[in-house]
């Protein structure tokens, strides 16, 4: 159990030493702006505004307490108490940063280690479910089994993992081959690998995709980690990697009752660099407008990324039977099929689901279920 043994300060900060060797240093003001008796006792949300505290609030007093917390009488007038625990979970003199965890990217290899669950043990075992889903946001993926024969179950199983999103499909829309298709998806040509929708802001999250009859033969799906592309693209061309997180793209899509549109680069990134999104859609996207003089650079990028998707060690391909279901995070994981032979029965449901409920549900579920280690 860590302990501060000893505290100091001077015009700005707090130092403190810890009984295992550490020293941590702290600013006045972010202690006092992170004060926990400034906090609702019951949200956690900060009750006083940062704005209005004093630029050069100061401690009046500090004492080490029984437990080896802190103890802080404020020029303000405030008091604060902060635990050792906290204090060491928040040193962000050392190294303390709110990141979020790192993504678990996959290739080819995939394929033997599915995060795989029956729809019976999804129903009934929550501890089942609870390990799918941890999977599920680790990887990006998750694959279900034994799903009832019956038109929108697949909305069911939505529902009790997060909120539907609707869109002008509707909650639920149908994948077969049907003659005048409006879109490639209703026919039985090949689709190559593409995250959906990508003229809708926001992009819809997770995609669930219930395979309700599949006798037609061929028609796998295919699905690729648009991360570990994009981690790989950043190992071997720097440069064409940040092309593809620096260009915005136009993304259109235009029916008789409907015209959507977004401009966005291929690859999101956060402010450090990390991955946030994965936005490929060929067919939805619109032709680039660029300076002459990066064009060829750029097109060159983005032949190279599409090219990567059907590289055989990035890519599963997945026979899906009747009463299976793969759901994806589409702002990541890429998904198409082969061509399948028409004649055949062939009927998908699909559905989208907003990703910030779903993995909140889990959160509630893990602490409910404390045998769960939070990942
Ligand atoms: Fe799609």
């Amino acid at each position: 159990m860590q302990r501060i043994t000893r505290v100091e300060h001077d015009h700005k900060s707090i130092m403190l030493w810890w009984n295992d060797g550490r020293d941590s240093v702290f600013h006045h003001f972010w202690l006092r702006d992170n004060s926990p008796q400034a906090r609702h006792p019951e949200t956690g949300h900060r009750v006083e505004e940062t704005s209005l505290l004093a630029g050069d609030i100061r401690p009046r007093h500090l004492a080490i307490n029984d437990t080896g917390g802190l103890e802080i009488c404020w020029s303000d007038g405030h008091e604060s108490l902060f635990s050792a625990d906290w204090l060491r979970k928040h040193d962000y003199f050392n190294g303390a940063r709110s990141q979020p965890p790192l993504p678990d990217t996959w290739g080819r290899e995939m394929a033997s280690k599915l995060p795989r669950i029956e729809h019976a043990a999804f129903l009934q075992d929550i501890n089942a479910r609870i390990r799918w889903l941890q999977a599920f946001r680790r990887t990006g993926l998750g694959i279900m089994h034994g799903i009832p024969e019956q038109d929108g179950i697949v909305l069911d199983i939505a529902q009790s993992i997060g909120q539907v999103r609707v869109t002008s499909w509707g909650k639920v829309f149908d994948v077969k081959a049907v003659p005048r298709a409006n879109s490639v998806a209703y026919t039985n040509l090949p689709l190559v690998l593409h995250t959906d929708e990508a003229y809708r802001d926001p992009v819809p999250t997770i995609q669930l995709t219930h395979f309700v009859r599949s006798s037609a033969s061929g028609g796998e799906a295919t699905l690729v980690d648009g991360f570990k592309l994009a981690e790989v693209m950043r190992a071997q061309s720097p440069e064409q990697f940040q092309l593809l997180a620096e260009t915005s793209l136009h993304f259109h899509f235009r029916e008789a009752d409907m015209e959507l549109e977004h401009h966005a680069p291929v690859l999101t990134l956060d402010p450090e660099g990390r991955l946030k999104e994965v936005r490929y859609s060929n067919h939805s996207v619109q032709p680039f407008l660029l300076p002459p003089e990066a064009m060829e650079a750029f097109y060159e990028a983005y032949r190279a990324f599409g090219a990567l998707r059907d590289r055989p060690e990035y890519r599963l391909e997945l026979d899906m039977q009747a009463g299976d279901m793969y759901m994806v995070d589409n702002r990541r994981v890429m998904h198409g099929r082969k061509a399948f032979r028409s004649g055949g029965h062939r009927h998908l449901q699909s559905c989208y689901v907003d990703t910030d409920e779903a993995m909140g549900r889990l959160a509630v579920l893990e602490r409910k279920h404390a045998e769960h280690k939070h990942r």
